[in-house]
């Protein structure tokens, strides 16, 4: 399950830049005309650069909102309803491909979900992520946590930013052999005088979840003024985004091996 409800106009709208980066991950596909499986694929425009790519790609989404975009923007493209965390697949796929999603899953999920992308996949299968690293927003969710602390609430961190040693170990145990790991640093242009005032709001929803609207409100003008010094560059907001981009195989030799 996702912790989050989405707005689908907004975020294609305003948040296009998290399925514009994606695209380098593309050129981590090792083959030609395979099946790919591009899961948690949103507003589906990932899913068309694949099937763009040459690949035969179908998306799955847990959120009918953004499949309901996705159909409506690519009709001839074939959008599943699925959840990462529960879902299995009839006919396996060659890769399973997957942007800026698995963050938003909790931690004790994982591995749940790791496995179902393993039982999905034929094998010599790649799969092939990003996902928020560790220390991901860091900056934006201490201003967050410090405004929460000063008022006595509790910040409950929404999101899940694991380091590649923890990650590459969840990858082992689901049964993947991995073949590269890499966390780096990537400062994200926010869209708008307003980029990082909008992009709490929409992203960072369950820590506010039960306050009212005013102490919503001031947490947040609060935080971003904290951050303008650090966050705000020649007139434009930034966020301090981490990926961890990483490359694993479904490989039944490699479940041969003893240890
Ligand atoms: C991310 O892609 O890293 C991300 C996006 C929104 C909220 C948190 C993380």
């Amino acid at each position: 399950m996702m912790n989050i409800e989405w707005d689908a106009d907004k975020y294609t709208k305003d948040f296009s830049f998290v399925n514009q980066y994606g695209t380098a991950l593309l050129d981590m596909i090792d083959g030609e005309n395979l099946s790919v499986l591009d899961l948690g694929c949103g507003n589906g425009s990932l899913t068309k650069k694949l099937i763009d790519a040459g690949f035969e790609a179908e998306g799955m989404d847990a959120s009918d909102e953004l499949l309901k975009t996705a159909r409506e923007t690519y009709p001839y493209i074939n959008f599943l309803s699925g959840d990462a965390t529960e879902f299995s697949v009839d006919n396996k796929y060659d890769v399973v491909f997957s942007n800026a999603v698995f963050h938003w899953i909790d931690k004790e999920k994982q591995l749940p979900m790791l496995e179902n992308v393993y039982n999905a996949l034929k094998n010599n299968g790649q799969f092939i992520f990003e996902m928020g690293g560790y220390g991901n927003n860091a900056i934006i969710h201490e201003a967050l946590k410090t405004e929460f602390d000063k008022r006595s609430i509790k910040y409950v961190m929404p999101f899940y930013f694991p380091t590649i040693g923890e990650y590459t170990q969840k990858l082992e145990q689901a049964g993947f052999l991995v073949r590269s790991a890499v966390l780096f640093d990537r400062p994200t242009e926010l869209n708008g005088c307003n980029g990082l005032y909008d992009w709490i709001h929409m992203f960072v929803k369950t820590p506010f979840r039960d306050l009212a609207e005013e102490i919503q409100e001031d947490i947040i003008n609060s935080a971003v003024m904290k951050l303008k010094p650090e966050l705000f560059k020649d007139g434009k907001w930034y966020a301090d985004y981490v990926r961890l981009r990483c490359k694993a195989l479904r490989n039944e030799y490699y479940q041969l091996r003893s240890y």
